[in-house]
Protein backbone atom coordinates (compact mmCIF):
# COMPACT_ATOMS: atom_id res chain seq x y z
CA UNK A 1 0.00 0.00 0.00
CA UNK A 2 1.41 3.17 -1.02
CA UNK A 3 1.79 6.39 0.99
CA UNK A 4 -0.09 9.58 1.80
CA UNK A 5 1.51 12.30 1.45
CA UNK A 6 0.43 15.91 2.40
CA UNK A 7 1.82 19.21 0.57
CA UNK A 8 0.84 22.44 0.80
CA UNK A 9 2.53 26.22 2.10
CA UNK A 10 3.13 26.87 5.97
CA UNK A 11 0.12 26.73 7.86
CA UNK A 12 -2.13 24.78 5.61
CA UNK A 13 -2.33 21.90 8.48
CA UNK A 14 0.05 19.13 6.67
CA UNK A 15 1.29 17.88 10.37
CA UNK A 16 -2.05 18.37 12.39
CA UNK A 17 -4.72 16.80 9.63
CA UNK A 18 -1.49 14.42 9.15
CA UNK A 19 -1.34 13.30 12.52
CA UNK A 20 -5.35 12.43 12.64
CA UNK A 21 -5.56 10.93 9.12
CA UNK A 22 -2.66 8.45 10.44
CA UNK A 23 -4.37 7.80 13.53
CA UNK A 24 -7.90 7.28 11.35
CA UNK A 25 -6.32 4.69 9.38
CA UNK A 26 -3.99 3.11 11.71
CA UNK A 27 -1.34 3.98 9.83
CA UNK A 28 2.13 5.88 10.77
CA UNK A 29 2.38 9.04 10.92
CA UNK A 30 5.60 11.17 9.86
CA UNK A 31 7.03 14.89 9.61
CA UNK A 32 9.94 15.71 7.69
CA UNK A 33 10.89 18.97 9.52
CA UNK A 34 10.96 16.78 12.81
CA UNK A 35 13.13 13.98 10.69
CA UNK A 36 15.37 16.52 9.99
CA UNK A 37 15.57 17.89 13.52
CA UNK A 38 15.90 14.35 15.03
CA UNK A 39 18.52 13.51 12.67
CA UNK A 40 20.81 16.94 13.18
CA UNK A 41 19.22 17.41 16.53
CA UNK A 42 18.84 20.82 15.82
CA UNK A 43 15.15 22.74 15.42
CA UNK A 44 14.33 23.24 11.75
CA UNK A 45 15.19 27.01 13.26
CA UNK A 46 18.22 26.41 14.35
CA UNK A 47 19.29 24.61 11.34
CA UNK A 48 18.72 27.65 9.20
CA UNK A 49 20.30 30.26 11.25
CA UNK A 50 23.61 28.51 11.98
CA UNK A 51 24.12 26.51 8.31
CA UNK A 52 21.61 28.53 5.99
CA UNK A 53 18.72 26.99 3.95
CA UNK A 54 21.05 24.68 1.59
CA UNK A 55 21.87 22.73 4.69
CA UNK A 56 18.07 22.36 6.02
CA UNK A 57 17.48 21.44 1.83
CA UNK A 58 20.02 18.54 1.47
CA UNK A 59 18.87 17.10 4.93
CA UNK A 60 15.35 17.49 3.89
CA UNK A 61 16.30 15.70 0.56
CA UNK A 62 17.89 12.68 2.80
CA UNK A 63 14.91 12.29 5.20
CA UNK A 64 12.69 12.34 1.73
CA UNK A 65 14.52 10.15 0.24
CA UNK A 66 14.05 7.37 2.58
CA UNK A 67 10.90 7.90 3.78
CA UNK A 68 9.57 7.19 -0.20
CA UNK A 69 11.01 3.63 -0.09
CA UNK A 70 8.45 2.69 2.87
CA UNK A 71 5.00 1.82 3.04
CA UNK A 72 1.46 2.99 4.17
CA UNK A 73 3.18 6.03 6.02
CA UNK A 74 1.46 9.65 6.35
CA UNK A 75 3.95 11.80 5.20
CA UNK A 76 3.60 15.60 6.47
CA UNK A 77 5.89 17.60 4.28
CA UNK A 78 7.88 21.04 4.91
CA UNK A 79 6.00 23.65 2.83
CA UNK A 80 9.22 23.50 0.22
CA UNK A 81 9.85 20.30 0.24
CA UNK A 82 8.39 19.87 -2.96
CA UNK A 83 9.63 22.46 -4.56
CA UNK A 84 12.51 20.27 -5.21
CA UNK A 85 11.53 17.96 -8.56
CA UNK A 86 14.00 15.05 -7.01
CA UNK A 87 11.75 15.39 -4.09
CA UNK A 88 8.36 15.08 -6.20
CA UNK A 89 9.01 12.16 -8.40
CA UNK A 90 10.52 10.17 -5.18
CA UNK A 91 7.30 10.91 -3.52
CA UNK A 92 4.73 10.35 -5.94
CA UNK A 93 6.24 7.41 -7.31
CA UNK A 94 5.27 5.81 -4.31
CA UNK A 95 2.22 7.89 -2.77
CA UNK A 96 -0.37 9.29 -3.61
CA UNK A 97 0.41 13.21 -3.14
CA UNK A 98 -2.49 15.61 -1.50
CA UNK A 99 -2.74 19.40 -1.14
CA UNK A 100 -3.86 21.57 1.55
CA UNK A 101 -4.89 24.91 0.60
CA UNK A 102 -5.52 27.47 2.57
CA UNK A 103 -6.08 31.58 1.95
CA UNK A 104 -3.10 33.90 2.79
CA UNK A 105 -5.64 35.45 5.49
CA UNK A 106 -6.04 32.67 7.33
CA UNK A 107 -2.25 31.16 7.02
CA UNK A 108 -1.18 34.62 8.58
CA UNK A 109 -3.98 34.17 11.02
CA UNK A 110 -2.91 30.59 12.21
CA UNK A 111 0.62 30.85 12.32
CA UNK A 112 1.82 34.66 11.68
CA UNK A 113 2.14 35.09 15.43
CA UNK A 114 4.20 31.82 15.88
CA UNK A 115 8.43 32.24 15.65
CA UNK A 116 9.35 28.88 14.43
CA UNK A 117 9.40 29.32 10.63
CA UNK A 118 12.55 30.92 9.19
CA UNK A 119 11.52 31.86 6.04
CA UNK A 120 7.96 33.31 7.73
CA UNK A 121 10.05 36.15 9.15
CA UNK A 122 9.64 38.42 5.98
CA UNK A 123 6.60 41.53 5.17
CA UNK A 124 3.42 39.91 4.58
CA UNK A 125 3.90 40.98 0.68
CA UNK A 126 7.46 38.57 0.98
CA UNK A 127 5.34 35.73 2.43
CA UNK A 128 2.44 36.20 -0.41
CA UNK A 129 5.32 36.47 -3.07
CA UNK A 130 6.70 32.88 -2.02
CA UNK A 131 3.29 31.83 -2.07
CA UNK A 132 2.53 32.72 -5.27
CA UNK A 133 5.49 31.58 -6.62
CA UNK A 134 5.45 28.39 -4.92
CA UNK A 135 1.38 27.70 -6.40
CA UNK A 136 1.98 26.07 -9.07
CA UNK A 137 3.75 23.07 -7.24
CA UNK A 138 1.11 22.43 -5.06
CA UNK A 139 -1.30 22.79 -7.59
CA UNK A 140 -0.05 18.98 -9.47
CA UNK A 141 -1.27 17.47 -6.45
CA UNK A 142 -3.59 14.65 -7.13
CA UNK A 143 -6.02 16.34 -5.24
CA UNK A 144 -6.33 19.15 -3.29
CA UNK A 145 -8.43 19.97 -0.39
CA UNK A 146 -9.37 23.85 1.23
CA UNK A 147 -8.68 23.55 5.16
CA UNK A 148 -9.50 27.18 5.08
CA UNK A 149 -12.45 27.78 8.06
CA UNK A 150 -12.56 23.72 8.65
CA UNK A 151 -11.71 21.64 11.52
CA UNK A 152 -9.15 19.42 11.54
CA UNK A 153 -12.23 15.97 11.90
CA UNK A 154 -13.79 17.79 8.41
CA UNK A 155 -10.76 17.79 6.92
CA UNK A 156 -9.84 14.39 7.38
CA UNK A 157 -13.51 13.05 6.60
CA UNK A 158 -12.87 15.00 2.92
CA UNK A 159 -9.51 13.60 2.58
CA UNK A 160 -10.71 9.43 3.17
CA UNK A 161 -13.94 10.31 1.00
CA UNK A 162 -11.97 11.46 -1.87
CA UNK A 163 -9.34 8.93 -1.61
CA UNK A 164 -11.97 6.18 -0.78
CA UNK A 165 -12.99 7.33 -4.58
CA UNK A 166 -10.18 7.29 -5.82
CA UNK A 167 -9.25 3.88 -5.12
CA UNK A 168 -12.51 2.25 -4.94
CA UNK A 169 -11.65 1.84 -0.88
CA UNK A 170 -8.59 0.98 -1.13
CA UNK A 171 -8.64 2.71 2.06
CA UNK A 172 -10.01 1.16 5.56
CA UNK A 173 -10.51 3.64 8.06
CA UNK A 174 -10.63 1.99 11.51
CA UNK A 175 -10.85 4.71 13.91
CA UNK A 176 -13.30 7.92 14.20
CA UNK A 177 -11.38 9.09 16.83
C1 LIG B 1 9.38 25.71 4.92
C2 LIG B 1 8.33 25.23 5.67
C3 LIG B 1 8.49 24.67 7.01
C4 LIG B 1 9.91 24.13 7.18
C5 LIG B 1 10.91 25.18 6.86
C6 LIG B 1 10.79 25.67 5.42
C7 LIG B 1 9.12 26.27 3.58
O1 LIG B 1 7.57 23.59 7.20
O2 LIG B 1 10.12 23.00 6.37
O3 LIG B 1 10.73 26.25 7.77
O4 LIG B 1 10.06 26.37 2.78
O5 LIG B 1 7.94 26.57 3.27
P1 LIG B 1 5.97 23.81 7.40
O6 LIG B 1 5.35 23.95 6.06
O7 LIG B 1 5.54 22.57 8.11
O8 LIG B 1 5.82 25.03 8.23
Amino acid sequence: MRNIVLIGFMGTGKSTVGKRLALSLAWDFVDTDLEVGEITNLSVTEIFRRYGETRFRSEERLVVQRLSQQEQMVIATGGGTVINPLNWEALAKNGIIIGLHATMEEIISRIGHKNDRPLLKGTTEAIEKLWSERREFYEKADFIIDTTQKDIDEVVSEILERLGRMTNNEFTCVSKD
